[in-house]
């Protein structure tokens, strides 16, 4: 702890680090997906009012954390408290090593198919046809692994670099990348023959699909897109600098973030409906259902190839997010350099992975709950991980540290920060009640 800590070196830059680690395989593979299943526009509805009732408050909670202590999550909640709350620290350490694990195999993939679109193996209107392209790629026991090895490779390098010159110098180019790809992209679907059925249907809310599994699904969501309820944000804020301002960068970030899902639904249904393809495809409607939608629009192989590079530097930037965590952690706590700690939480990564990845084709007969491991891996961490840290963030945020956490936000008052009140009530009693009523109903329990 005694060596300077690191610190990013603009506000642009730690936005566009932060907005990063938000945007991610969450925004584009899921966010379209769970759109199409949950009710179209009733989905985006609820999940807009998740994304403000408790999003922006936690997330502002989560940066206020570290930029306070200038610490990891573990050591953070050890210097504000004590006692029993360092573990939901470590809650959050060992919820991001889990999450990684099973998304550096999703990001294998899109890396895989960048080369796919590329080539054209992938470029088929014939569902059958791209589907087995996918099987027999995710079935694979040896090619979708070296994918992931390749993706936490990459991951480890821009960590190895360290906050300034490693993740703000990618994330600032990158995420400026990421907007463009998208922007073309959004053109290119919402203008082909047949889009606004698909648009209609996107915002159009249909609340017959609506029921308690979509309010557990939205709020998962939301937290694993915002990025919160690991210790991620704890992480990124501890290398803010003391004095810089909080409240506004968390609203652009989340803004953004919200931005990206909206417009990724927004290049995925209306170009599915154009070819005339059932939205309600679930996580393959990514890898399955666009190829053939790409394969029916002009010039589609350069469009799928962009869409699966966007898809590859979304998932980048949050998994360099995910990785510092534990990082940040190891260097902090057990006094180990940036490069050791970086290489050895890589490769136990890279190892927790494997069963998720081979849950796609050797391991598929293994199941929990009746779901594949990789599937049941992201369950776990988005419906139980994820929103328990984020309560408990909550009620520290709210009840422990309560006005000592409005003074550090508004720098002992010297910083005007509008809704502090609100905010505290948010935390205090909207965003634990709301995790527990959707914990209790997704238990079935009321
Ligand atoms: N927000 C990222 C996404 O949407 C995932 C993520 C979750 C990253 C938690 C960091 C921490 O894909």
């Amino acid at each position: 702890m005694a060596q300077l800590r690191e610190n990013w070196g603009t506000r642009f830059g730690f936005i566009m680090a932060t907005a990063g680690s938000a945007v991610g395989l969450g925004n584009i593979w899921k966010f379209p997906y769970m759109a199409g299943e949950e009710g179209g526009g009733a989905f985006l509805m609820i999940y807009l009012g998740f994304i403000l009732l408790f999003g922006l408050a936690l997330m502002l909670a989560e940066l206020l954390i570290g930029r306070t202590t200038q610490r990891n999550p573990v050591g953070a909640f050890r210097h504000l408290a004590g006692g029993a709350w360092p573990l939901v620290g470590m809650l959050g350490i060992v919820t991001a090593f889990v999450v990684l694990s099973y998304y550096i195999v999703v990001a294998g993939w899109t890396l895989a198919y960048i080369a796919l679109s590329a080539e054209g193996a992938s470029h088929s209107s014939d569902g059958a046809v791209v589907k087995q392209v996918f099987e027999d790629f995710v079935g694979d026991p040896v090619a979708p692994l070296a994918c992931a090895a390749l993706f936490m490779t990459l991951v480890a390098a821009v960590v190895a670099g360290g906050i300034g010159s490693g993740i703000e110098r990618t994330s600032k180019l990158f995420m400026p990348v990421l907007f463009l790809l998208l922007l073309i992209l959004v053109v290119r679907a919402v203008t082909l023959p047949g889009a606004g059925e698909g648009i209609a249907f996107y915002l159009k809310p249909d609340w017959s699909k609506v029921g308690a599994d979509t309010f557990v699904g939205a709020i998962g969501q939301a937290f694993f897109s915002l990025s919160l309820g690991l210790g991620a944000l704890i992480t990124y804020g501890s290398y803010m600098r003391r004095h810089d301002n909080l409240a506004a960068d968390a609203g652009m970030i989340a803004g953004l973030d919200t931005m990206v899902a909206v417009l990724a639904g927004l290049v995925i249904l209306p170009a599915v409906f154009a070819a005339g393809v059932a939205p309600d495809q679930g996580a393959g409607l990514t890898f399955i259902t666009l190829p053939t939608v790409f394969a029916q629009m002009p010039a589609g192989q350069l469009f799928a190839t962009l869409f699966f590079v966007l898809l590859a530097i979304a998932a980048l930037t949050s998994a360099v997010s995910l990785l510092e965590v534990v990082v940040t952690y190891l260097k902090d706590e057990h006094d180990m350099t940036r490069v050791r700690a970086t290489v050895a939480a890589a490769s136990i990564t890279f190892l927790l992975g494997i069963p998720s990845s081979l849950s796609m084709g050797l391991w598929s007969g293994f199941t929990i709950n009746g779901q594949d491991l990789l599937t049941f891996a992201d369950q776990f961490a988005t419906t139980v991980l994820m929103p328990g840290g984020a309560f408990f963030t909550a009620i520290f945020v709210g009840w422990v540290l309560g006005p000592r956490a409005v003074a550090a936000l508004t720098l002992d008052g010297t910083h005007r920060v509008p809704g502090t009140g609100l905010w505290l009530f948010l935390l205090r009693f909207v965003c634990p009640l709301g995790i527990l009523w959707i914990a209790l109903s997704g238990l079935g329990v009321v």
